[in-house]
């Protein structure tokens, strides 16, 4: 197990390029199967889920040439994919269900592992299931495992989602861009990750319209081709460095943003007294000192992302007051404030709410990651702690992050790993 050590209170300053997004990728990377011939993927980062989610496609028969260097992937779908996807491969990465839609769209049938739950929550497919069975597809479930067949063409369709489900509406999008007619999907999540896949499908020859908004038509082509796109920037990972800003008093400029994505983030950070100046695709944050509080409630897209929930806690934890956080969208997405509790935080949990009193300072503890984003959380607590803090099982963060140290390093953090 890998380890970061990190030696806190040091001011954040400098410059830092935003990756492509993650939770762009992986959907863009399961769309590939729509269409014959060659996409070019670019502004990939280089992230253990990126590499999860090309073994499985080559897996199902996809071949991928992985050229990290220069942050591209080129996608050749053969005429046949295997649509057999068995547990060894769909538990190594949740984000692998979203194959379903394409495979189902493609070929007609497929066989799938059911994804367990998480860290985070139980997190059903009911709502992508319910989408697929309206669209003429008839499912079976036995013994964990997943079949889905339609005879003929997936049949397009009116899916109201009962909610925004990041997920099920790119499952549902990728199945209906080959189906027979026209499909609406309603109460549709309306996240950046959606539209940047929608325009990858529609440079493909889809005939998508409303994506971004909650409500997405399709008409189904009968033919899709491979292209070249570009990830759009990450929303998560922007606002993961702008609260190690936040958090050390630092003074940072981000580059590779669309400060449309982050007008969610923004506000917050700009409540709690940041000053924050947005170019076209950059960022500049000055931190003023400590925080004042703010409360949060996670909601889907424009509200507060359910992402950055945990990050903006640690914020919180030193602010000059008190601050109240709602999760709504996860059930279980407050395991990191056990683990700031150890470093001095003072907070009180109750179901799905928090209520943080700030300190004046937090101080180095051994801590665990117990997931992505609660790991990205206890990385900013313990930049701005007193001390050294001890960050176990960082394969969490290593999944959503991209070199986080060496990066953090390179503002002036002081963090070191130990493999
Ligand atoms: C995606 C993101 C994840 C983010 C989440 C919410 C990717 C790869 N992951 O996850 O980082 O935290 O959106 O913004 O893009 N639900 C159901 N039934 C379903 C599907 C979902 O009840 O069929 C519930 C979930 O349990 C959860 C909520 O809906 O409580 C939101 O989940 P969803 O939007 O589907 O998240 P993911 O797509 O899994």
């Amino acid at each position: 197990m890998s380890k970061f050590i990190v030696a806190g209170g040091k001011p954040l300053r400098g410059k830092v390029k935003i990756n492509g997004a993650k939770n762009s990728v992986l959907p863009i990377i399961a769309a590939c199967l729509l269409a014959d011939g060659k996409s070019i993927i670019d502004e990939v980062p280089n992230l253990e889920d990126v590499n999860v989610m090309c073994d499985i496609l080559e897996a199902m028969g996809v071949a991928i040439k992985r050229d990290y260097k220069n942050r591209r992937l080129e996608i050749e779908v053969s005429e046949k994919v295997d649509t057999y996807a068995p547990y060894s491969l769909v538990s190594r990465l949740r984000a692998s269900f979203l194959i379903l839609g394409p495979i189902l769209a493609r070929e007609g049938r497929v066989t799938i592992s059911m994804p367990g739950g998480c860290a985070i929550g139980t997190r059903p497919v009911d709502l992508h299931l319910k989408g697929f069975t309206a669209m003429g597809a008839e499912i079976q479930k036995d013994k964990g495992v997943l079949n889905a067949h339609v005879t003929g063409k997936l049949a397009g369709s009116v899916i109201y989602l009962d909610f925004p489900s990041v997920g099920a509406t790119e499952n549902i999008l990728m199945a209906s861009v080959l189906a027979d007619g026209k499909t609406v999907i309603e109460n549709a999540a309306s996240e950046p990750e959606i539209a940047d896949l929608a325009a990858f499908l529609n440079a493909m020859g889809a005939h998508i319209n409303g994506a971004g908004t909650d409500t997405i038509t399709i008409e189904g082509v009968k033919y899709l081709k491979g292209v070249r796109h570009t990830i759009i920037p990450d929303r998560i990972e922007a606002g993961t460095f702008m609260a190690a800003a936040a958090i050390t008093g630092g003074d940072l400029v981000l580059e590779n943003v669309v400060s449309g994505h982050l007008k969610p983030i923004l506000a917050k950070l700009k409540e709690c007294g940041m000053e924050i100046s947005e170019e076209l695709s950059t960022i500049h944050l000055k931190s003023p000192g400590r925080p004042e509080p703010i409360d949060i409630k996670t909601l889907p897209f424009p509200g507060f992302p359910t992402d950055m929930q945990a990050q903006i806690s640690s914020v919180m934890s030193i602010s000059t007051g008190t601050s109240i956080i709602i999760e709504t969208i996860f059930e279980n997405r407050f395991m990191h404030f056990g683990e700031l509790k150890r470093m001095g935080a003072e907070v009180k949990v109750d179901g799905r709410s928090a209520v943080i009193e700030g300190k004046s300072k937090l101080t180095g503890a051994q801590v665990k990651a117990t997931d992505l984003r609660a790991g990205a959380a206890l990385v900013i607590a313990a930049l701005a702690a007193e001390g050294s803090t001890e960050i176990d099982n960082i394969e969490h963060i290593d999944r959503g992050y991209v070199d986080m140290d060496k990066r953090l390093n390179s503002i002036g953090a002081g963090i070191h790993r130990v493999d």
